[in-house]
């Protein structure tokens, strides 16, 4: 996508061939700001302290942080080390672990000086398929959206909610969620994005809004209560977020809140539609929700809020009384019946497992 007008991905190789750049989503959306890795740690920490976030640009940081680690040191030790230290960094998205075991299948078996060339290929592999994929899920999406608008009569609105941030900034380019929305807005249709602002980290507001904002898309910055109000009123047409993880049988993990929405968009017959790539299939769950494990993160995102000043300073302060305990669970758990349908990059399906065995064949079990 584009920033002031420029092409951009969210990682790439530096001049110098080695280090990897990312934009520090932590800046965003008041400083555009990017950070160049250099080692292995710098990339755990990446994704740890979400500079970079988003299901498939953890994985695909993972991978480049397996290349680092390759170039400093090619040896089996070190593979195992970088991989655990990975694989630590985030508990939910399972696209970490997916992209971790392709690096690992890409490299174990290679005598130790071909590994590092080999990481960086697989890592830009890595990338430029979430790329494709992206765009696959893009066009597919905007079927289901064109359907929706067509099925209003061609409504001079059509009106999306979303739910933390599935655009671009969460993938290497185009996003999830939104792909569709960015196919729609380019195709002519007057999409409308009423924007969940995501508490506690804002990712809706901070990142969904300034995307939108960098793309054109008209849009509206919601507090995260609002949607149910919004479906009763027959102001939101369809429903669309990304996932961090999708059991083969369809139930979605996804930004804290999400399970909330679909069950307003349940009750209010508005279609709840998730749209993914196939490396957030866990292939390996299935009917048991508890099985996903949800990240907990650190207390202070509720209890304190970062903003712009007046006067352009970036300053944190605190909500909530001294000395209240705050709980901060980060993902919760959509069962698949309240899907209306799972967007692919090889079409959409039923929130099923015959659904999404009928799009992979080749990934489900007999
Ligand atoms: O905690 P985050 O910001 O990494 O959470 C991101 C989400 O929940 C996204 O909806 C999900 O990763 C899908 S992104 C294409």
């Amino acid at each position: 996508m584009r920033v002031d007008g420029r092409p951009q991905r969210t990682i790439w190789l530096e001049p110098d061939g080695w280090a990897v750049g990312i934009i520090d989503q932590t800046r965003l959306p008041h400083d555009f700001v990017t950070v160049r890795l250099e080692t292995v740690e710098q990339a755990a920490h990446a994704i740890r302290d979400m500079l970079v976030r988003g299901a498939p640009l953890i994985g695909a940081t993972a991978a480049y942080g397996m290349a680092l680690a390759m170039r400093s040191d090619p040896s089996n030790d070190t593979l195992a080390t970088a991989h655990r230290l990975l694989l630590a960094t985030r508990p939910t998205a399972v696209n970490l672990r997916w992209a971790l075991e392709e690096m690992l299948a890409a490299l174990g078996t290679l005598p130790p000086p071909q590994r590092a060339a080999a990481a960086y290929a697989k890592a830009a592999e890595i990338c430029d398929q979430d790329v494709a994929i992206c765009e696959a899920i893009g066009d597919h999406g905007l079927e289901v959206f064109r359907q929706v608008w067509q099925a209003k009569g061609g409504a001079d609105r059509l009106n999306v909610l979303t739910h933390c941030n599935a655009g671009w900034l969460a993938t290497v380019d185009w996003g999830t969620a939104l792909a569709p929305v960015y196919k729609a807005h380019d195709a002519g249709l007057p999409v409308h994005v009423w924007v969940d602002e995501t508490r506690p980290r804002n990712q809706g507001a901070g990142l969904t809004a300034w995307e939108l904002q960098q793309h054109g898309v008209p849009h509206t910055v919601i507090v995260d209560n609002v949607g149910g109000h919004l479906m009763q009123r027959g102001l939101v047409d369809l429903c669309i977020t990304g996932t961090d993880r999708t059991t083969a049988n369809g139930d979605v993990c996804n930004k804290i809140g999400t399970y909330l929405k679909a069950l307003a968009a349940h009750d209010n017959s508005v279609p709840f539609h998730v749209a993914l790539p196939s490396p957030t299939i866990d292939w390996t769950l299935t009917g048991d929700p508890a099985a996903i494990p949800i990240e907990q993160r650190d207390a202070a995102e509720v209890t304190d809020i970062a903003g712009r000043t007046e006067d352009g300073r970036v300053e944190t302060v605190r909500l909530t009384p001294a000395g209240s305990p705050a709980a901060n669970y980060a993902f919760d758990v959509t069962p698949a019946r309240l899907v209306s349908s799972l967007i692919t990059e090889r079409g959409s399906c039923p929130a099923t497992r015959d659904g999404l065995a009928g799009l992979f064949p080749e990934q489900a079990a007999p």
